[in-house]
């Protein structure tokens, strides 16, 4: 696309004022963050239809009204209350064929819909390839089918992820073949039942590390498809972390990826993880994934589509001078948590990273497993509820299935990305940055940790000095232990010498 073609006069809220934007995925990790940013910073949209399926017992007004309650629209709430009233909830479902919407929702979608933003995706590594391809690449083609119907559609981003093509140690923001026929396995999916399509898992797979990989990378095929006559874009992020600024630093909601880890790290349970030490991390700050969204979806709306035209693939990632080592990154973190422990640690963080399979097995059943059963036996006697074996288990599979990126590295091309930070008109580079050249990392994860804290675990950062004063003990206590058994092996064996 060409920079020229872009109004420099229209500045991204006058752009957005107006637009009625189609979301999925709003209840999300970034679709919260979305709807936040673009009700506060563009407070002239029209309207966001948000896609929504009614969940653990409430149906979507309820939870609609549950999730405006998150701290994280408290700053909305202050600056602009009226502009809630700007949702819409849709009663909808991607696993199901036409994203289950009703005729009628269907029709005022085609004639209102300007805008459509897909970020609504099964994230979990462990669905079965039926599911994942259903939820995650038919509702690609499906949410492209409604976008043909659409008059007015100016604009269509597909969230994708930075890791849909893994076979290249170096990911350019182009498109790459696609893993498999995406027509093909829709029907397959459809067709198979569950059990004889887990039979195939395996086969499908081939060297992608799991069904959400899979069903992603057939879903940027479906948009490369369907761009020849829409206005497509996606965006790949890479691993999506807290907020830098936006609303405020630190805000996170979910525990997928390396946050599950990390705050299990952070509680002493994670002391050895496969992972090698010198592979870097690429985490993005959540404000600057959306911002990058809003920013792809100006740039669409104000250049002239022509069909056949190249889709527009921006890597959401961080920049190479900015990223550290996955080592470096946990060093940080424990040294952060020290001084801001997580309330109720059990053993004094700190993670050994093995690439080797076998020795984190082994290490697993040493350090996790058989302190989890003494623990659980304990908690047992004292009447409580066995638990940390349970936990040490999600651990272990989370782990397992986080391996592939924990001991692998990826360079991405962030051309794009540069450019449309050039292109961001001077009045609104403060509001919509995307510019990452003056990250301070260690601040950045001194809020990750904070916001973990208030916002996952629900502590009061008032009851800090509690944490701090039993972390205290904790420390004597595992320095005292392991003092004993190294005096106990050292007399053992002096006394083995002197027999
Ligand atoms: N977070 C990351 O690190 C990361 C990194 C790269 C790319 N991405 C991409 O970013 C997008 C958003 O991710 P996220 O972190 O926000 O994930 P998330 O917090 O797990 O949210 C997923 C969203 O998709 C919705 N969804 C899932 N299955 C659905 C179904 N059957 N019907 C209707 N809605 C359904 C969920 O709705 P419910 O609340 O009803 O479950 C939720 O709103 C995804 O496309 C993901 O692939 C994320």
């Amino acid at each position: 696309m060409d920079k020229n073609t872009i109004d420099p006069a229209k500045s991204i809220p006058a752009f957005y004022a107006g637009q009625s934007i189609f979301l999925t995925g709003a209840t999300g990790f970034l679709g919260k963050v979305y709807i936040e940013k673009i009700l506060r910073s563009c407070p002239d949209v029209r309207e966001i239809f948000i896609l929504m399926r009614p969940k653990k017992g409430l149906n979507l007004n309820e939870r609609l009204e549950k999730m405006l309650n998150l701290p994280l629209f408290d700053k909305l709430r202050e600056e602009r209350p009226s502009n809630f009233k700007k949702l819409i909830p849709v009663l909808g479902d991607t696993s199901q064929e036409n994203l289950g919407l009703s005729a009628v929702d269907r029709q005022m979608l085609t004639e209102k819909v300007t805008i459509i933003i897909h970020s609504g995706a099964s994230v979990k590594f462990n669905d079965s390839l039926k599911y994942a391809i259903l939820t995650n690449t038919r509702s690609t083609r499906d949410i492209c089918i409604l976008a043909e119907s659409m008059k007015n559609l100016v604009a269509l981003v597909y969230v994708g992820t930075a890791y849909t093509h893994l076979d290249n140690p170096f990911i350019e923001e182009k498109m790459y073949s696609p893993v498999a026929d995406w027509r093909k396995m829709i029907k397959v999916a459809e067709l198979l039942d569950e059990h004889i399509l887990s039979i195939f898992t395996a086969k499908c797979l081939n060297n992608i590390p799991n069904t959400y990989i899979f069903s992603k990378n057939l879903a940027e095929s479906v948009i490369q498809e369907y761009s020849l006559s829409l206005p497509c874009a996606i965006v790949r992020p890479s691993i999506v972390m807290c907020s830098l600024k936006d609303p405020f630093p630190g805000w996170i909601d979910n525990f997928n990826g390396p946050m599950g880890l990390s705050i299990a790290a952070g509680k002493g349970l994670l002391q050895v993880l496969c992972a090698s030490n010198y592979i870097s991390q690429n985490n993005m700050p959540v404000d600057t994934v959306i911002n990058t969204i809003i920013l792809v979806t100006w740039k669409l709306g104000l250049t002239s589509f022509t069909p056949g035209s190249t889709l527009f693939v921006v890597n959401c990632t961080l920049p190479d001078e900015k990223s550290i080592s996955f080592r470096e990154c946990c060093n940080i973190a424990f040294k952060c948590g020290k001084e801001i422990p997580i309330e109720g640690i059990l053993w004094i963080p700190n993670t050994l990273f093995t690439e080797s399979l076998i020795m984190h097995y082994v290490l697993s059943i040493l350090w996790h497993i058989l302190p989890a059963i003494l623990i659980d036996l304990l908690l047992k006697l004292l009447g409580h509820r066995p638990m940390v074996l349970g936990l040490q288990r999600k651990i272990y599979v989370a782990n397992r299935a986080l391996q592939h990126f924990t001991c692998n590295e990826w360079k991405f091309d962030d051309t794009n990305n540069r450019d449309l930070m050039s292109l961001i008109p001077s009045s609104d580079r403060e509001m919509f940055s995307i510019d990452l050249s003056d990250l301070d990392i260690k601040q950045f994860i001194r809020n990750g940790i904070i916001g973990g804290k208030k916002y996952l675990l629900h502590e009061d950062m008032n009851r800090l000095s509690a944490a701090k004063a039993h972390f205290k003990r904790v420390e004597l206590f595992v320095t005292t232990f392991k003092a004993i058994i190294g005096i106990s092996i050292l007399w053992m064996m002096y006394k083995w010498m002197c027999s």
